[in-house]
């Protein structure tokens, strides 16, 4: 595939409505994400139904200001990818089908792309020069996994959570203690005014293989907080984010060890946390590893790694067929599942 491919990646698998142009596999000529976040904050969570809906609304668009900042036509585009899966099915839809009809229309092939792969991308796009294998620990609102990149399209599954998510622990810590939606930027910023050595919480599965687990520690947040109600909600966000990130990377770095790894890289959108993302470029100065810590809004759900991923599936895949449909519960082709 030479450098002049242009491809438009779309993303609405959750509650961003995002599309992004990009060229040669690591240029963003344009990244458009539009957040719905003001419309779910009051329910606390994401409402299936208004966000299908608001997609819906948005995806034309969104779309359009992607092409016109990048300064392409759609008929000169060499693929159009979208999200097919993970994510909310009447969300996942608006993409895959606004795809589905524009290749059709502007005669260019369609390409599926998993939303996971896409977070994985994170990195190499924005570093191209990152050398395989690379240990990428993705931490998302729906997803925690240890992954090991051995090439292109080549992933071993090397741990994961066995009941919450990252993003899931900080977004239900935060409604516990009544701070707002989404929890883990709120937690993020009170961590900043709070000691992180003032609450000892535990650090599940510290020392026991690579899964996770981040139910019981929630469950201790709750009922320190439940036995101590005057904590201070800065010591608590501090401690907790503490023993979330302690877990994390005392993990990545065990990994990244046993397999040889050249670096560390974050993803997805717990990846935007300010003392993981400290931690892990201090990890890269007391270890051999390099660390590779994408921008923040390159961790967060967009379409310019959904491209990205297409990039690289386009040369192993080619296109996918018209017919693929949206599929919520689709998984990474893990070589080792
Ligand atoms: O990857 P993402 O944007 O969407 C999913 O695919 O899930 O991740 C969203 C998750 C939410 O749980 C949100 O609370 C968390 O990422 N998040 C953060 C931060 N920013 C977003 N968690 C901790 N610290 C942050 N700064
Ligand atoms: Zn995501």
């Amino acid at each position: 595939m030479n450098g002049e491919t242009a491809i438009l990646g779309i993303e609405t698998s959750c509650d961003e409505t995002a599309a992004a142009v990009l060229t040669g596999g690591d240029t963003v000529l344009s990244s458009v994400v539009s957040s719905q976040v003001d419309l779910h904050a009051r329910y606390g969570g994401v409402v299936p139904e208004i966000a299908s809906r608001a997609h819906t609304g948005l995806i034309t668009p969104v779309i359009a200001q992607a092409l016109v900042e990048a300064g392409r036509r759609g008929p000169d585009l060499s693929a159009i990818a979208a999200t097919y899966g993970p994510g909310l099915v009447g969300s996942l839809l608006v993409g895959v089908s606004a795809a589905k009809a524009l290749a059709l229309t502007w005669g260019v092939p369609f390409i599926g792309v998993n939303h996971l792969e896409g977070h994985l991308y994170a990195g190499l796009l924005e570093e191209p020069d990152l050398e395989f294998p690379l240990i990428v620990l993705l931490v998302s609102g729906g997803h925690t996994m240890l992954v090991e990149m051995q090439g292109h399209g080549r992933y071993r599954l090397i741990g994961q959570t066995v009941d919450d998510a990252a993003g899931e622990a900080f977004d239900k810590v935060a409604r516990y203690l009544d701070l707002g939606y989404p929890g883990g930027p709120i937690i993020d910023e009170l961590a900043t005014q709070g000691d992180p050595t003032s609450i000892t919480f535990p650090r599940p599965m510290l020392n026991d293989g690579y899964d996770f687990s981040f139910s019981g520690l929630k469950t201790a947040v709750i009922t320190y907080v439940r036995s101590n109600p005057d904590v201070s909600a800065e010591d608590v966000a501090a401690s907790f984010q503490a023993a979330v990130v302690d877990v994390l990377l005392t993990k990545a770095q065990r990994a990244a060890e046993e397999v040889g790894a050249t670096a560390i890289c974050l993803a997805g959108g717990v990846a935007a946390n300010s003392e993981l993302r400290e931690r892990t470029l201090d990890l890269a100065l007391t270890t051999g590893f390099r660390a590779y810590v994408p921008s923040r809004s390159m961790c967060t759900d967009n379409a310019a790694m959904i491209a990205a991923a297409a990039h690289w599936r386009m040369q192993s895949d080619g296109p996918s067929k018209l017919d693929l449909g949206a599929n919520p519960g689709l998984r990474l082709p893990f070589v080792n599942a």
